[in-house]
């Protein structure tokens, strides 16, 4: 079978990027009717964004509530057809891939979602959950299944013996162990996580993040890690995206992001994170934000942020600004006035 290929020479791609995204958009098609039915406009939950992540490493995506974090995850595992732009993993075009050469290329990428009791079905085991992937790509006989699962309860804490106990038996915790167990059953090389700690108990997510981090040296994993938690991030990302309403405001290496911000959204989410240093935390001063993220199916013109942003002029009305490198190592901010923001 053809399968479409990048040509990568004349491109500025790093021989260490496993995914490398350009310009990725997913509109859904918003209809009216009951009979015929009609487009009536286009929700823009992914609205134009680029970014690559290099193997092993950790991009974090951060952003309120309907931005288009989930919708970027589902697009690059191919659960949606991109309405345009390019998923470049390793070296082929997934956004292209139909049939047997997407699914061939699937087994290396596994998406972890936010709820660990509504992934796992009650009524299988979860040996046989763990498993299932390996059955669905063959991977060997069932007795050497039986055996990587037992191996793969072990990798991620938990007890081989545990094999034939059904998810109701679980916490929350050991639940989501259950889920990254899955995941890794088929030795992907990139890994979504979206979300994977929000619906813990705040005790047991440092547990669930270490482990994410062990298995990634472990196994070499490079990860895209979605949270809207900037606190949760900066533990675990090297670099950090900044997602506004389907576009990406700003991409930094995270200690520059975290200390020198150059988009004031950026500079309100990380206002509202509490400092460790009780000094440092009295004088804190919260950005809050005017009113809530516009509708994607309209988009506010110029800079998206406009409605919402404390250092909105005339400008940013009229003009999109540029998503673009600024001072710093590969800093990118979409801001005409990032120069101003500290
Ligand atoms: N299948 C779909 N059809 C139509 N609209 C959708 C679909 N999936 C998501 N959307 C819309 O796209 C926008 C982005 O949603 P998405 O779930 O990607 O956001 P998110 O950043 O993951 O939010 P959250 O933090 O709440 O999980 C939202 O306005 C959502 O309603
Ligand atoms: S371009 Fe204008 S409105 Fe947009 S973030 Fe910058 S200052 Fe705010
Ligand atoms: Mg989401």
């Amino acid at each position: 079978m053809m399968v479409d290929t990048v040509d990568t020479a004349d491109t500025v791609v790093a021989n260490n990027t496993l995914l490398d995204v350009r310009d990725l958009k997913m509109h859904f098609p918003l209809t009216r009717g009951i009979l015929i039915q009609r487009t009536v406009g286009y929700v823009r939950a992914v609205d134009g964004v680029s970014f690559s992540i290099e193997r092993g490493k950790t991009l974090g995506l951060v952003g309120e509530s309907g931005s288009g974090k989930t919708t970027i995850g589902r697009t690059l595992i191919r659960l949606y057809k991109p309405t345009s732009g390019q998923i470049i993993f390793d070296k082929q075009d997934l956004a292209k891939l139909n049939g047997e050469a997407l699914r061939h290329i699937r087994q290396n990428i596994q998406m972890i979602f936010q709820d660990p009791f509504a992934s796992l079905n009650p009524r299988f085991t979860i040996g046989s959950l763990i498993s299932e992937p390996m059955h669905i790509y063959k991977v060997g006989s069932n007795k050497e299944i039986r055996e990587r699962t037992e191996e793969l309860l072990q990798i991620v804490g938990l007890r081989p013996e545990y094999i034939d106990r059904y998810p109701h038996e679980f916490s929350g915790g050991q639940r989501q162990r259950i889920v990254i167990a899955r995941a890794l059953s088929i030795n992907p090389e990139f890994v979504i996580a979206d979300e994977p700690v929000s619906a813990l108990d705040v005790s047991i997510r440092a547990q669930i993040l270490n482990l994410l981090e062990r298995l990634q040296n472990q196994f070499n994993l490079t990860y895209l890690f979605v949270s809207h938690d900037l606190s949760v991030v900066r533990h675990v990302a090297d670099r950090i995206a900044v997602m506004y309403l389907g576009t990406f405001v700003e991409m930094a290496d995270r200690d520059e992001l975290y200390t020198a911000p150059k988009h004031p959204y950026t500079k309100a989410l990380l206002s509202a994170v509490p400092i460790p240093d009780p000094k440092i935390e009295r004088k804190r001063q919260r950005i809050i934000l005017s009113g809530d993220l516009p509708s994607p199916v309209n988009i506010p013109s110029g800079c998206r942020f406009h409605q919402r942003c404390p250092m909105a002029q005339q400008i940013c009305r009229e003009v999109e600004p540029a998503f673009e490198a600024k001072e710093g190592h590969e800093h990118y901010a979409a801001c005409h006035f990032s120069d101003q923001v500290s």
